[in-house]
């Protein structure tokens, strides 16, 4: 994979990294079907030079964090993992607020102990006034909590998880954002002034669902592209995040082997002006 970096928190990370949520079982919840199929992903992301991984403890839920851990502790010293909390599993798998103080203490100890860590590199909190897509409410009392733990050396960096342009900014009062990670592809455009309002002062964007998430990216447009260039849909779906803006860092989700291997080549993929406007043309 070819290796264009930007700054998450204050290290240096390849733009294209992996998201580990595919790791655990179906919806996300318990084990995985195949645990050493799982435990390959993981490693052959990392030799193939990923030295960011993007998780949360609520993937199983604790899973996909013992899965890192069985599968890559000790760490490598490179290698940024950034989780998430402020939400939790009901027992029916339902996604469900956490963001009481004893709720949010509770998950950075549990992200410590799953992941086997001192200190947690990047830890976003996952605003859910809305599930499924950013609304408004104040951050603040939550914030201000992982800020306490950032304080006792629990947490390096922090960022924020399905929010707001005025949820950041009310973030970055409390504490620095060092990242942002909402739902964001080649047709879910809605941040798009958000992505390049972040450029301008250098924090990173993180885009979760790059492919589509649960419902895979599908357009004829991209597939006419991904056929002209000798690429698949997915890789011109990443290579045109990596082209969209400098600051956005990819964490496609794969269970396979064979998928994780495909997306890392999109970073060898270059996209022309007259593509990207083709693929632009795609959200509108
Ligand atoms: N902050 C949040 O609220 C939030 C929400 C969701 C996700 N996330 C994070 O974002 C990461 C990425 O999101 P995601 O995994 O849900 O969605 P995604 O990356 O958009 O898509 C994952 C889906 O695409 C398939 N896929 C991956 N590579 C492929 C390829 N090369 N060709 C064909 N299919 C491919 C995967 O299936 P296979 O397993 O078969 O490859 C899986 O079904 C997650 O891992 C997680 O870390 C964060």
């Amino acid at each position: 994979m070819s290796t264009s970096t930007y700054t998450l928190g204050d290290r240096s990370v390849n733009r294209m990294g992996y998201g580990a949520m595919q790791l655990a079982g179906p919806g996300v919840f318990g084990p995985p079907k195949d645990r050493d199929a799982a435990l390959a992903v993981l490693r052959a992301a990392i030799d193939s030079g990923v030295n960011h991984i993007d998780t949360s403890d609520i993937y199983g839920p604790h899973v996909t964090n013992q899965l890192i851990r069985e599968a890559l502790h000790p760490y490598a010293g490179h290698l940024v993992i950034a989780t998430k909390v402020g939400a939790e599993r009901g027992a029916d798998a339902s996604w469900n607020p956490a963001f009481s103080r004893e709720q949010l203490i509770q998950s950075v100890h549990d992200n410590l102990r799953n992941l086997g860590l001192d200190v947690l590199e990047v830890v976003n909190f996952r605003a859910m006034f809305d599930i499924g897509s950013p609304a408004e409410g104040s951050i603040e009392a939550p914030l201000t909590v992982l800020a306490e733990l950032q304080a006792q050396g629990l947490i390096r960096h922090i960022g924020l998880s399905n929010v707001t342009a005025a949820q950041v900014a009310e973030g970055r009062r409390i504490c620095r954002i060092a990242c942002v990670q909402n739902l964001y592809n080649l047709v879910h455009r809605a941040d798009d002034a958000l992505i390049d309002d972040l450029a301008r002062d250098g924090t990173a964007y993180v885009p979760f669902f790059p492919l589509g998430g649960f419902t895979p990216l599908q357009s004829s447009a991209l597939s006419d592209v991904a056929a002209r260039l000798g690429a698949t849909p997915m890789q011109v779906a990443l290579a045109w995040l990596l082209r969209r803006s400098p600051n956005i860092l990819l964490i496609p989700g794969t269970s396979s082997v064979a998928h994780l291997r495909q997306n890392l080549a999109a970073t060898e993929l270059r996209l022309s002006d007259e593509v990207m406007t083709e693929l632009d043309a795609i959200a509108s």
